[in-house]
């Protein structure tokens, strides 16, 4: 079995009460005509202009940096079904109207545009202006995101090939959902272009490689991989999901897993995963990671943490299972706590993994992953990793 990274310091345990909030100030709120209550998926903020973009069920807004409600676009919900492929549909499919949730919401500096993508006809993206939403620009059809309302998918903007770190990609992570015969052509995790020609297409393909991994056809319904946040550190890419232990086992507990991939790889032969532990002083774990944030720490948590204050460090936010079905729940109960790590040690962790793996012994932590690579002896790493 390889090693779990371990949090340096476990920074707080949050015990989450119910009721009201004391102080909460509201800014500002805004109303929408149509008077049913969309839920919000994500919340993105331009860093050069302040405007602010929330993709929601059914809308899109774009506000102003002063939180002023600017454009309000409907992208749903349109007449759809599952056994409709991006092209067309064949005269068997049943087509109901169907929300549209939004997916993915990502800002593309290079081009300044807005990537938005929904759950709609097997879960497309658009560019849109960011000057103004309603100007869309590009609309390809390609399935890239989860296809149903609740199935996962994390996305963001870092380099990848053709020529990394000058050329950008977009990364995603997609829960597998079964409801149609198109979802096997999606990978679970992939570098997509964001050329004009070839926009949202694989970054790269060969016959069976290419910037792509699926899960195991065999695994994929049973043991679904959940895709928490996604970041960039030091020429690799990474996503934290939540998953079973064990694909054998019926009852596996859940873990939290950190998938790994070197961005000048063009065939995802460094695809690597490893577990991600958060486990307070009495021992107490925290299984399942809620959300995650990617930035620099301040010169306290550096020195205790024995890095500099200009390197990454790793935010992650837990929770433990329900406790009625102990680590065999993937749905949190009320007890969380945050955990810290230094993408250094992660490195570490990583590259300890891999050395064991190229000595024979363990896998690469793949277990759903298709074909399985199981850790073969060899004299020199297939790719280069910067230690
Ligand atoms: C955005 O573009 C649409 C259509 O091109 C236009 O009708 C609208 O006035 C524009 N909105 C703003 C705020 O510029
Ligand atoms: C979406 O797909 C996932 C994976 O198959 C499934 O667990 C979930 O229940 C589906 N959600 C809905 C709303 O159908």
């Amino acid at each position: 079995m390889i090693g779990a990274v371990r949090s340096t310091i476990l920074v707080w345990a949050v015990w989450l009460c119910a009721g009201p909030t004391a102080g909460a100030n509201i800014v500002r709120t805004f109303r929408d005509d149509v008077h049913t209550v969309e839920k919000f998926n994500h919340l993105v903020v331009d860093k050069n202009t302040g405007r602010v973009y929330i993709g929601a069920v059914n809308r899109l807004y774009q506000l102003s940096p002063d939180l002023e409600l600017v454009i309000t676009e409907f992208t749903g919900p349109h007449d759809d079904s599952p056994d409709c492929s991006v092209i067309d549909c064949p005269s068997s499919a049943v087509k109901k109207p169907t929300d549209n949730v939004n997916k993915a919401l990502v800002i593309d500096y290079t081009t300044t545009r807005l990537i938005v993508c929904g759950s709609l006809f097997q879960g497309i993206c658009a560019v849109r202006n960011l000057h103004n939403i309603s100007d869309v620009a590009q609309v390809v059809k390609e399935a890239v995101v989860a296809n149903n309302a609740t199935a996962s998918t994390v996305a963001f903007i870092a380099p990848g090939p053709p020529n990394p770190p000058v050329s950008q990609v977009m990364y995603v992570g997609v829960t597998y959902t079964g409801n149609s015969p198109y979802r096997s052509e999606v990978p679970a995790v992939s570098s997509r272009s964001l050329d004009k020609e070839k926009m949202f297409m694989i970054a790269r393909t060969a016959v069976t490689t290419g910037t792509r991994m699926f899960v195991n056809s065999l695994a994929r319904e049973r043991y679904p991989i959940n895709y928490v946040y996604g970041f960039s550190s030091e020429g690799f890419s990474y996503f934290l999901t939540t998953q079973m232990k064990y694909s054998t086992q019926p009852q596996s507990p859940f873990i939290s897993k950190l998938v790994r991939v070197c961005q000048d790889d063009e065939n995802y032969y460094s695809y690597t995963e490893i577990p991600l532990e958060c486990i307070d002083s009495e021992g107490k774990k925290y299984n399942l990671v809620q959300a995650g944030y990617v930035g620099k720490p301040g010169s306290d948590l550096a020195s205790n943490l024995g890095i500099t204050a200009q390197d990454d460090v790793l935010f992650a936010v837990f929770s433990e299972s329900e406790q009625s079905e102990g680590e065999g729940s993937s749905k949190p109960s009320r007890f969380s706590a945050l955990c810290v790590y230094s993408l250094k040690a992660i490195r570490r962790k990583f590259m300890q993994n891999i050395k064991t793996c190229f000595t024979g012994s363990g896998d690469r932590g793949l277990d759903f992953i298709s074909p399985s690579h199981n850790c073969v002896q060899t004299v020199s790493f297939p790719y280069t990793i910067s230690a």
